[in-house]
């Protein structure tokens, strides 16, 4: 390995949301914090290059750098995922849930039906309700520790609900799944049959677990190019969300204009000179430290799934499939979520996402973000088996 991820970097003191508002929201201040989906690792060392380079320029006016941009975004998607896409398509915006609010707003009016699945990533659900349209949820099967999509459902739910807009998220946060060709495609048909526009939130889709491959649904058939808005960032992938750049990909000159005109009535215009200089650098330089760290976080699930196995063979862990968000279900514990969260947060002093902020569906798991370094990750595991009856003698 060149990179060293087992390096513990002290977060505290740096306006971290991760670390530095634990007391303000309740959480013991020692709490170890394993909820908000960035990492506790470094970018790679070129992303810092390029942003202390742009720093030490001392001239911040006024930037935008467009083709040498596209082409280190263009060609990370052609390399990694087979999908060549063209520079009229991208959109930058200052982030995904920004894009996706605005996808709302562009190709749906107040009261038109948005299709979601939950559990699902919580502003989905705000998103939708903020912006006054129908929250329309086709849930998620869950059977036998892993999670399937329920096809009539999906179908009925567009049909009776008059949905417009589709908000696709692959791979799935919170439940793990990196969605299959088949899946995608049954998924796409269904929508472009009824005339529904897919937002696709691909934000994860940097990593996989050996044994499954993200498929980008826009390069999956034309007619899906044609009516999908397609959320990508080097944020999740490369650890840059304080940065704020994401890159929004529509083919449809349509879809586009509109697009266009709504981030227009937003009065935004373009992404930081050091965001650029960061995308631009992960994408053009992060291809080993991003296979590096795909490693770290595969050794990182196994060391949780052995340990639950041995330890707390009560918790159930979905099978990890993709992103760096595990999801556990604590309901053979019979607990309400009160007593849960207390156990969780007050005894055992690791910080997770309760459950059901994805959605009703969530209530009684926790989702576990396990990109930490794997000293860090014992500790909290053994502190979280300690907590639960009947563990106090794990060391
Ligand atoms: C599915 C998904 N979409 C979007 C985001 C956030 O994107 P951004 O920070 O670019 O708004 C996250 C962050 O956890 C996510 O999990």
């Amino acid at each position: 390995m060149k990179y060293n991820f087992d390096e513990i970097i002290d977060r505290r003191g740096s306006h971290s949301i991760k670390y530095d508002f634990a007391v303000k929201k309740g959480i013991p201040e020692d709490a170890i914090p394993m909820w908000v989906a960035d990492m506790d690792f470094k970018s790679p060392p070129a992303v810092s290059e390029a942003v202390i380079k742009a720093g030490q320029h001392g001239v911040f006016g006024y930037t935008n750098n467009k083709y040498d941009y596209f082409s280190a975004v263009y060609n990370w998607f052609k390399t990694r995922f087979h999908w060549e896409t063209e520079f009229e398509w991208l959109v930058k915006t200052p982030g995904v849930v920004f894009a996706i609010a605005a996808a709302i707003r562009a190709l749906t009016d107040p009261g038109d039906g948005v299709l979601i699945q939950r559990p699902v990533y919580h502003p989905f659900t705000d998103l939708i309700n903020v912006n006054r349209r129908k929250l329309v949820n086709s849930p998620l099967i869950y059977e036998n520790g892993s999670y399937s999509i329920d096809f009539n459902d999906f179908e009925a739910m567009i049909l009776d609900n008059k949905v417009k807009l589709f908000l696709l998220c692959s791979p799935h946060n919170p439940v793990s799944r990196v969605w299959t060709k088949e899946e995608l495609i049954r998924m796409g048909d269904i929508c472009i049959k009824h005339g529904v526009i897919i937002v696709a939130d691909e934000i994860h889709c940097d990593f996989t677990y050996p044994g499954y491959r993200h498929h980008v649904f826009a390069s999956l058939k034309d007619e899906f190019s044609d009516y999908t808005i397609t959320c990508t960032a080097p944020s999740k992938t490369f650890n840059l969300a304080g940065l704020q750049a994401a890159n929004i990909f529509i083919a449809n000159k349509e879809i586009r204009r509109k697009y266009l005109e709504e981030i227009k009535r937003t009065g935004y215009s373009q992404i930081s000179l050091t965001a650029s200089a960061a995308c631009q650098a992960s994408y053009n330089h992060g291809s080993q430290w991003l296979d590096e760290l795909n490693s770290y976080l595969e050794g990182n699930m196994y060391i949780v799934k052995s340990f639950l196995a041995d330890e707390m063979p009560k918790v159930q862990l979905t099978e990890p499939q993709g992103t760096y968000l595990l999801w556990l279900d604590f309901r053979n514990f019979n607990l309400s979520d009160d007593e849960l969260e207390d156990i969780i947060i007050n005894k055992a002093k690791v910080w997770l996402n309760k459950g059901s902020i994805f959605g009703i569906e969530g209530k009684g798991f926790q989702r576990m973000n396990i990109a930490l370094p794997r000293s860090v990750l014992k500790k909290a595991l053994r502190q979280l088996a300690q907590a639960f009856p009947g563990n106090e003698t794990i060391d």
